[in-house]
């Protein structure tokens, strides 16, 4: 017994010297300490040796229970401080590492085009003038010389809230809103957002982006809009763009004119884009008729006015190569952080 007892000794101290984990060890401990452990098992046999032999083995039995015991501590001090040393150097988080940046918010293409026009007008001299989307039928509509039985104020078009309120069709109403509280000169750019009661697909929406012009003076020419306008285009899109006037109607300009520009994706060749002309269209524009200078409280025999519209939406998907309209109001980060 007492040679098992060493060969158990020293099987132990190899073991113990390979051990990798403090699971390892504690495996180790119930197999040779544990109540069905191989020391435990040596002392129950103790009662099959001769009595006078009992006294020294059970001595030495428990003598090397006690250093194992004591062998089996210092190793699981030294394997605990190992795993806790290893957890501290892998949950370690290295705050100067560099991120990956969070998506960054991008300003919407309608705005980045507003701003544009914006800029390119108060540097010619116009100042910014905002008012309400929701619009009294009398500025939308009355004042600019469209009187209660127009076509273009059929139900199908307009939003109606009540018999006198709309959402406002276009930024004209401004037009409005600046004769009657402002003395000429007035030169005034109103950006801002309209409706119209239309289906959605690829070239229309309920809600899109306008932008009025208006020139009130004395002596101001259907030369001096050309020559504004010619500016703006040029401004925006560099010196090669042409524009072109084409005759049109709106009652409250007279003469009215509807403005191409060249087509920019394929210089005045034809394309998709342009439908083959080599031109698209941007905007209505004309002289104010000279009957809304008069309700609006202007002299037209003193004053004369040009005023002009131009659709954002258009120049956007122009400027973005966007084909459909609809990608502009969906409001898709992928999408819109591409456009700057
Ligand atoms: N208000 C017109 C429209 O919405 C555009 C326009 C503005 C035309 C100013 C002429 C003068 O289509």
């Amino acid at each position: 017994m007492e040679q098992n007892l060493r060969q158990l000794s020293q099987r132990v101290e190899r073991e113990l010297e390979s051990l990798k984990s403090s699971a390892e060890l504690e495996a180790l401990r119930v197999r040779i300490l544990g109540k069905k452990g191989e020391l435990t098992a040596m002392l129950k046999a103790l009662g099959g040796l001769p009595p006078q032999e009992r006294p020294r083995m059970g001595a030495l039995i428990n003598d090397e229970r006690q250093r194992l015991t004591a062998r089996m501590d210092e190793a699981q001090a030294r394997l605990q401080a190992a795993e806790r040393l290893a957890a501290i150097q892998s949950e370690t988080i290295d705050v100067t590492e560099p991120r990956p940046l969070p998506r960054m918010g991008s300003e919407h293409p309608i705005t980045l085009v507003m701003n544009e026009l914006i800029d390119c007008f108060s540097g010619m001299g116009f100042e910014v003038m905002e008012g309400p989307e929701v619009e009294l039928d009398h500025y939308n509509f009355e004042l600019m010389n469209l009187p209660k039985n127009h076509p273009a104020r059929d139900a199908q078009d307009t939003f109606y809230m009540d018999d006198n309120i709309v959402l406002r069709t276009h930024t004209s109403p401004m037009q409005a809103r600046a004769m009657l509280t402002r003395k000429p000169p007035i030169r005034i750019i109103c950006p801002g957002r309209v409706y119209r009661a239309d289906e959605v697909d690829a070239t229309h929406s309920p809600v899109f982006h306008q932008m009025e012009g208006l020139v009130v003076d004395e002596h101001v020419r259907m030369s001096d809009l050309r020559g504004t306008l010619e500016a703006f285009a040029k401004k925006l899109y560099g010196p090669t763009v042409e524009i072109r006037f084409r005759p049109s109607f709106f009652p409250f300009t007279e003469p009215s004119a509807e403005v191409d520009l060249t087509c920019t994706a394929c210089h005045g060749k034809g394309c998709g884009v342009c439908k083959g002309t080599g031109w698209v269209e941007v905007l209505g524009c004309g002289m104010v008729n000279p009957k809304v200078l008069d309700m609006c409280g202007i002299d037209s025999a003193r004053y004369s006015g040009f005023a002009f519209g131009i659709g954002l939406e258009r120049i956007a998907m122009k400027r973005y190569g966007i084909r459909d309209m609809r990608l502009l109001f969906e409001g898709d980060a992928r999408l819109l952080g591409q456009l700057r």
